[in-house]
C-alpha cells in the first residue's frame, strides 16, 4: 500500500520541539513532511528551521494554512490557544502535557501558595471546555502526547489486561528526579502549578489510561477516577532545607512533592507520588496489581543496560542515561531512552489515526480526566488530604 502523505508543522522550539522532530522522523507508515515551525522566540525558531532545512513562519495563522497537523510544544499556558485555532481551522492537534491548566490572576503578585484552588479547578476545567468544544465542532482531533500510555511497558501491560480480562486493584508509581532545567518552571503561574502537574500527570494519566482499558475490555465502558485525596510539599522552599548544590533549589512558588491517591468507580485505587528531589537519575516507574496478575513498568530506569565506568572523564562524549549527576561507577545506561519513552511510539500511532483512521489510545478525553483529577488533588492538598470528587468528561 502506498504510504499516505500528511503534512506537519511544529509550534516551539524548544525541549520537546526537538524530540517531536527526532520521532517524526523514526515514522514508517505514514510519509510525513515537516514543514515548518512557529515559534514565539523568533531567532530560536529560525535556528530550529535551519537546522532541520524547514521553514520558519511568523505566525500560527500562517503555519496552519501550510498543514494538515500541528504538533503543540509550548509551554502549558499556550496549549489551549493554539489548539482551539487548528481545531477550528479543522486540522489534527498533537498536544503535549499537560493538556492545559490554571496560569494565574495576571497579577505580578500571584502566588501559587496564596491561590485559591477551587478558583483554579474552576478555571481549568473551563479551558478543557474550551477544547473539546472545539474539537467537536473541528474535522480535525486532538491527540494527547502522554508518552507514558506509549512506553512499551505499559502498552504490554494493555495487551496483558485485554487477554486476560484482569481486573487492577492497586497501581502505584512515580515521576521523580533532581529539577527541571526550565527557567519557567519555577513558577507556577507559566506551567499551571508545581510538579504535581508537570511530572505527575504522566504516571497518573497511565494510571487512568489502564482503568480505562480494564473497563473497555471488560463491559465496553471505560472506568474512570471518582476522587482524589492529595498533599503537596515545597521542600526545597523550606527555611529548614539543606543545600548541597544537587537538588534544584530556586523555585518561586511551585510544590516539588506530590502524593496522590486516586479512587476509581469501582472502588480500586492508585498511589502516585511526583517529586524534584531524587537524585540517581530520572525516576519513573508504575506498579499494576490485579486480581490475576502483578506487573512492573520500569520506563527509567531499567536493567536493559548496565554500565561500569572507572574514570568519569572515559564518558564525556557518552549519553548515560537523563539526569544522572555522575557517570563514574554503576550507571543504569539507556541504549534507546526515547524508546523506552513511548516517544516514537507516540508519533507513529498518532500519524496513523491521521491517515488511516487506527484508534487512538492517548486521547482528550484521557487529557481531560487527568487535568480533572489533578486540580482536584490540589483542592484535596490545600484542605490537607481531604478526598474531592473528580469531574469526568465524555463526548
Ligand atoms: N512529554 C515529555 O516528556 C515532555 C518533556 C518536556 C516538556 N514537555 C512539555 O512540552 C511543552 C513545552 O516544553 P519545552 O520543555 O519544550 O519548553 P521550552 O521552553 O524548551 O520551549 C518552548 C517553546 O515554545 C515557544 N513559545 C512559547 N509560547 C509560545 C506561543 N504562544 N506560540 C508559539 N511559540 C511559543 C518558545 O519560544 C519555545 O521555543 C510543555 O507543555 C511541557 O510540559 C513534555
Amino acid at each position: 500500500m502506498k504510504k499516505k502523505h500528511i503534512r506537519t508543522g511544529i509550534v516551539g522550539s524548544g525541549f520537546s520541539a526537538t524530540f517531536h522532530f527526532e520521532a517524526i522522523a523514526k515514522i514508517y507508515g505514514t510519509d510525513v513532511e515537516v514543514v515548518g515551525v512557529h515559534s514565539k522566540g523568533e531567532q530560536g525558531g529560525q535556528a530550529y528551521a535551519a537546522r532541520r532545512g524547514i521553514r520558519f513562519f511568523p505566525s500560527l495563522d500562517a503555519l496552519l494554512e501550510q498543514v494538515d497537523v500541528v504538533h503543540v510544544c509550548v509551554p502549558p499556558m499556550a496549549h489551549e490557544p493554539v489548539a482551539v485555532a487548528a481545531l477550528e481551522r479543522d486540522k489534527f492537534v498533537i498536544c503535549e502535557k499537560p493538556l492545559t491548566g490554571y496560569f494565574g490572576d495576571g497579577t505580578e503578585s500571584f502566588h501559587w501558595d496564596r491561590c485559591d484552588k477551587q478558583v483554579a479547578l474552576d478555571v481549568a476545567l473551563t479551558s478543557v471546555d474550551n477544547i473539546m468544544r472545539a474539537e467537536s465542532a473541528s474535522k480535525g482531533r486532538l491527540m494527547y502526547a502522554e508518552n507514558w500510555v506509549y512506553a512499551p511497558a505499559v502498552q504490554k501491560e494493555r495487551e496483558i489486561l485485554e487477554k486476560t480480562g484482569g481486573q487492577i486493584l492497586w497501581m502505584h508509581g512515580e515521576e521523580a528526579h533532581s529539577g527541571s532545567h526550565s527557567v519557567d518552571y519555577a513558577f507556577a503561574a507559566r506551567c499551571g502549578g508545581g510538579v504535581l502537574i508537570g511530572k505527575g500527570c504522566h504516571p497518573l494519566s497511565a494510571a487512568l489510561y489502564l482503568k480505562r482499558v480494564e473497563g473497555r475490555t471488560r463491559d465496553g465502558i471505560p472506568i474512570r477516577p471518582k476522587s482524589v485525596s492529595a498533599r503537596a510539599h515545597a521542600l526545597t522552599r523550606l527555611d529548614t532545607f539543606r543545600d548541597e548544590g544537587h537538588i534544584r533549589c530556586n523555585y518561586y512558588d511551585i510544590d516539588d512533592f506530590a502524593l496522590l491517591h486516586v479512587e476509581f468507580e469501582d472502588g480500586t485505587i492508585a498511589t502516585l507520588l511526583t517529586s524534584d528531589i531524587v537524585l540517581g537519575g530520572i525516576h519513573n516507574w508504575l506498579e499494576v496489581c490485579a486480581n490475576n496478575h502483578r506487573v512492573i513498568c520500569n520506563i527509567n530506569p531499567n536493567s536493559a543496560m548496565r554500565t561500569y565506568n572507572p574514570v568519569e572523564e572515559n564518558f564525556k562524549d557518552v549519553y548515560v542515561v537523563e539526569k544522572i549527576e555522575t557517570k563514574q561507577g554503576w550507571a543504569a545506561t539507556s541504549p534507546d531512552e526515547d524508546w523506552f519513552t513511548g516517544y516514537p511510539q507516540e508519533m507513529e500511532a498518532f500519524y496513523r489515526a491521521i491517515a488511516y483512521g487506527d484508534p487512538v489510545e492517548s486521547e482528550l478525553l484521557l487529557a481531560a480526566d487527568s487535568i480533572s483529577t489533578i486540580y482536584s488533588a490540589y483542592v484535596s492538598a490545600a484542605r490537607k488530604g481531604a478526598a474531592v470528587d473528580v469531574k469526568t468528561f465524555s463526548k
